[in-house]
């Protein structure tokens, strides 16, 4: 749907498939006018993009926003939330006992590097060891930060030149670790590729949402699900639709 119009509609209408009127949908939905201006460059895939294309103005940039897959990899309570609303992260801890590390491992050496909201890096910051080790972090703030660890840049740009720059320094997979601000910034703006969500057997009732801002529908496509005994459910989608 479109404003109320079903694509099919539309499509009938104008003499086009309904994926492609669907795409221009959600481009205008999520970047406005300038999603309509730029090319999407239909046929490069990623991987084989020439690097030429890097910085070869706004369909470069289209591109190199392509180029890197943005996860969104959480913990969440059955009720949306990531988090009690004192922002602490000890009701996960019955299931970290479990000696079962739900895929972080693999996850973690798979991805280039971590992008982290404020409060999350705050809450991280208080850990007794700085849980991402070797991997360089972007932290989304307008403050000044005191920073201790390797590794880390706070930014005060947007989602969209920050994944910009990964594409430019060739990363290709992005762990978006939230919080639930940032994670919300990033969906509106169309940039998260994955959701690899870990469904607690919680009913937090209140608390922090998987994204603090709304943002237009998105079809996913489920890639692979994992039950676990202890009653965690992983959910790994990905979006159906790439732009
Ligand atoms: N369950 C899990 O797996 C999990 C994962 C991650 C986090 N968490 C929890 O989530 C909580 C934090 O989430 P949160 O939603 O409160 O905060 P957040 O997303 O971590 O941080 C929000 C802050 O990020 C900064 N920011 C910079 N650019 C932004 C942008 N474009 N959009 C939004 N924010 C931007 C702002 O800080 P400035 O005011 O400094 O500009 C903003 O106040 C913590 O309790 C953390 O432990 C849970």
């Amino acid at each position: 749907m479109a404003d109320r119009v079903p694509i099919a509609h539309i499509a009938a209408t104008v003499g086009l498939s309904r994926r492609f009127v669907y795409k221009w949908v959600r481009r205008f939905l999520a970047y406005g006018l300038a999603g309509l201006a730029d090319t999407p460059g239909r046929g490069q895939r990623r991987g084989t993009r020439p690097q030429a294309a890097l910085h070869n103005g706004m369909e470069g940039q289209e591109q190199d926003l392509r180029a890197v897959d943005v996860i969104y990899y959480v913990a969440a309570s059955l009720d949306g939330s990531i988090a009690p609303a004192d922002g602490t992260l000890s009701w996960l801890a019955p299931f970290e006992s479990s000696g079962d590390d739900y895929g972080y491992t693999a996850f973690y050496q798979s991805i280039d590097a971590v992008l982290l909201g404020r409060h999350t890096f705050e809450h991280a910051a208080t850990c007794a060891q700085w849980p991402y080790p070797n991997k360089p972090c972007w932290v989304f703030s307008q403050r000044r930060l005191h920073v201790s660890q390797p590794d880390v840049v706070v930014t005060a740009r947007s989602p969209r030149a920050v994944v910009a720059e990964l594409a430019a320094r060739g990363y290709r997979r992005a762990w978006l670790v939230g919080g639930g601000q940032l994670a919300g910034a990033f969906r509106a703006q169309g940039l998260i590729t994955e959701y690899i969500i870990t469904v607690t057997p919680v009913i937090l009732g209140t608390g922090i949402p998987l994204f603090g801002t709304l943002a237009p529908a998105e079809p996913l496509h489920l890639v692979a699900s994992q039950v676990y005994p202890n009653g965690l459910v992983q959910l790994h989608y990905r979006r159906t639709h790439e732009a």
